[in-house]
């Protein structure tokens, strides 16, 4: 994974619970590296180190700190420059949620290595739909209930994100039921 993802991570524990704890879940998890840099690319172990260390740390499971980090990801990638990225998604959240792929296309131009997830929508309503998450990892999933309800406040709506099918039960993805509330308590705009 590359070094943005891990920077992100620490990030939110420093600013969360301060340099000391996360300084804690990086010896816990035999974590050398002091610093990430964000263009270079760390085997998936460290991240799931880390992931498996802030949950012992933390003592809050690793499934609820990866859903804070998918919503954290949606403010991080703002502050870090890549608001054009997102603000290029569409004028809702079905239209970013379709345009993801060619989202993380535009991401490989800045990261050559990256191995993007990809995405597909299906069973689109008035008010929700399906999204398929295809990835080559494991682990991650969770993550994605934070990130489609931290673009839903992009979007200016609260929605409710269920896992319904998790891969290697049967399906070679994930699979998650979501549910467009209304509007969200506090909207924001969608552009940058
Ligand atoms: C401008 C915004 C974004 C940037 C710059 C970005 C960039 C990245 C990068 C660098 C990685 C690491 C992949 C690797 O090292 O191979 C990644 C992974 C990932 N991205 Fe994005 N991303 C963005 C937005 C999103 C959004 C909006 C979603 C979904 C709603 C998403 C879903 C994921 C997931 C689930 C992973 C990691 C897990 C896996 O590989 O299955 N990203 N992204």
């Amino acid at each position: 994974m590359y070094g943005l993802v891990n920077r992100a991570l620490q990030q939110l524990v420093c600013a969360r619970c301060g340099e000391e704890v996360w300084e804690e879940i990086r010896a816990h998890a035999g974590v050398r590296e002091e610093v990430f840099m964000r263009m270079d690319s760390y085997p998936d172990d460290v991240t799931h180190r880390l992931v498996a260390a802030a949950s012992d740390v933390l003592e809050t499971p690793a499934a609820d700190l990866l859903r804070e980090f998918g919503r954290y990801w949606m403010k991080y990638t703002m502050v870090e420059g890549y608001g054009a990225l997102l603000s290029d998604l569409g004028p809702t959240l079905h239209d970013a949620l379709s345009a993801l792929d060619s989202m993380h296309a535009r991401v490989t131009l800045l990261y050559p290595a990256l191995r993007p997830p990809m995405f597909r929508l299906t069973e689109v309503s008035t008010d929700g739909m399906s999204l398929h998450y295809h990835s080559e990892r494991v682990g991650f999933a969770p993550m994605i209930i934070g990130l489609v309800e931290g673009l839903g406040e992009r979007y200016g709506v609260s929605v409710d994100v269920r896992h319904v099918v998790a891969k290697g039960e049967g399906s070679d993805h994930d699979r998650f039921d979501i549910r467009v509330l209304g509007p969200a308590a506090a909207p924001q705009v969608a552009t940058r």
